[in-house]
C-alpha cells in the first residue's frame, strides 16, 4: 500500500511517500527556520502563510522523487493534531481536497503516533511491546507501546518539554533559534560538571518529568555570572545538556525495567541530540536492552512518520470524514 503523508503541524511543511508503512520511498521537508529565526521562535501566523505558499510544490516534489503519478497512491495520511491550529489546517484541508479529488481514502493522524512510528522506518525495528520516550518541542512523554497505534502513557512532563527547555536555554544564552542543535554544538566545546545544575525528578515522581526548574537554574546562573564572561557559555551548555540527558536516559531505562521490556525506543526532535544518543546506547547496552533510535531526519518533524502511522490507522479501519477538524491539544 502506497501512502502519501502530509505534515504541517508546526514550522515544517512536509510530504512523503511510504510503502507498506515501513519503507520510505520519498521524503521532502521544507523548513521555515529562516522565516522564524529573526523572532527567536515560531510565529504561528507566519507559519500558516508559509505552509500555504509551499504545500503544493512540496507534495509535487515528493511524488516526483518517488516517480509516481498521483493516481498511483492508495491513500493520503495527514497530521490532524496536536499542533498550531492555523498550521495544521493548511495540510489537513489540502489533504482532504487532494484525496477527494483523487477519489482515494484518507485519514487524519495524531502527530505523536507519527513520532512513535518513525522507529519502524529504519532497519531492525523494535518488536512489541517496548517502552518509548518521545522528546520533542511540545512533548516529553514515556509510553508503553503495545501496538502501532496503541500506547499507554507512563509519565510526562509537568511543565516544559525537553526540546522547549533546549530552545529557551539557547535564547537565554543568546544563541538564537532553533535551540536544540545549537546547544548540542556549543556543548561539544564545553565540559559538563564545571557548574552544577539540578537533575529534576531524577529519583522520584515516578515517570514524570520537569524541566522548568533546570531552566530557571540556568537563568539564575546567567544573570549572576555570565555578564562579562561569554567564555563560560560552552560549559553552561554542556552541563545543561548533561542534566537533560541524565534524566531522559535514566527514566527511559527505568521505564523498561518497570515494564520488564528488553526493547526501548527514543523518538522526537530531541532524539537528534548526539550526546543523548551516545549515552543511551552505552547505558542500555550495559543493561542488555535493545535500543531503537530513528535516523536524524526521521527524529525531526517529517511526513514519512505520518504516512507510517496512517498505514496502521487505515488497516485498523479508521478513515477520515470531510467534516473532521484539526485539534490543537487533546486527542479527539
Ligand atoms: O519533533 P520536533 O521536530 O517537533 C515537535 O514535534 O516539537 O522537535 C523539535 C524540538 C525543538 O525543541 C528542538 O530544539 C529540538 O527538538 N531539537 C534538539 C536537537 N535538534 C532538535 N534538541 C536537542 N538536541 C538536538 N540536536
Ligand atoms: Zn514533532
Amino acid at each position: 500500500m502506497i501512502i502519501l503523508g502530509i505534515e504541517s503541524s508546526c514550522d515544517e511543511t512536509a510530504a512523503a511517500v511510504v510503502a507498506d508503512g515501513n519503507r520510505v520511498v520519498a521524503s521532502i521537508v521544507a523548513s521555515q527556520v529562516a522565516i522564524h529565526h529573526p523572532y527567536g521562535g515560531v510565529v504561528p501566523e507566519l507559519a500558516s502563510r508559509r505552509h500555504i505558499e509551499v504545500i503544493v510544490s512540496v507534495v509535487d516534489q515528493a511524488l516526483a522523487e518517488a516517480d509516481l503519478d498521483p493516481s498511483q497512491i492508495d491513500a493520503v495520511a495527514v497530521t490532524r493534531g496536536p499542533g498550531l491550529v492555523g498550521a495544521l489546517l493548511v495540510g489537513f484541508s489540502f489533504a482532504k481536497a487532494y484525496a477527494y479529488g483523487l477519489e482515494k481514502p484518507w485519514v487524519g493522524v495524531n502527530h505523536l503516533d507519527g513520532h512513535i512510528n518513525s522507529v519502524f522506518l529504519v532497519s531492525d525495528p523494535p518488536v512489541f511491546p517496548f517502552v518509548a520516550l518521545l522528546a520533542s518541542g511540545g512533548h516529553t512523554s514515556l509510553y508503553y507501546v503495545t501496538d502501532h497505534i496503541r500506547v499507554e502513557l507512563m509519565g510526562q512532563t509537568r511543565d516544559d518539554a525537553a526540546g522547549e527547555a533546549f530552545d529557551k536555554v539557547a535564547k537565554l544564552l543568546g544563541l538564537g533559534y532553533p535551540g536544540g542543535r545549537i546547544i548540542g554544538q556549543m556543548a561539544e566545546k564545553g565540559t559538563p560538571g564545571q557548574i552544577v545544575f539540578p537533575r529534576p525528578f531524577l529519583d522520584r515522581n515516578g515517570f514524570d518529568f520537569s524541566f522548568s526548574g533546570l531552566k530557571s537554574a540556568v537563568r539564575r546562573h546567567v544573570q549572576e555570572y555570565l555578564k562579562d564572561d561569554r567564555d563560560a557559555i560552552p560549559d553552561i551548555a554542556a552541563e545543561f545538556q548533561e542534566a537533560v540527558v541524565d534524566v531522559l536516559t535514566d527514566k527511559l531505562i527505568r521505564g523498561a525495567r518497570h515494564k520488564n521490556c528488553d526493547q526501548i525506543a527514543l523518538v522526537g526532535g530531541v532524539a537528534a541530540n548526539q550526546r543523548l544518543r551516545k549515552r543511551l546506547l552505552a547505558e542500555a547496552s550495559r543493561e542488555g536492552l535493545a535500543v531503537h533510535i530513528p535516523t536524524i531526519d526521521l527524529c525531526q518533524d517529517n511526513a514519512a512518520m505520518i504516512a507510517a502511522a496512517g498505514y496502521h490507522y487505515l488497516r485498523a479501519g479508521f478513515k477520515g470524514d470531510l467534516t473532521d477538524d484539526v485539534y490543537s491539544r487533546t486527542r479527539v
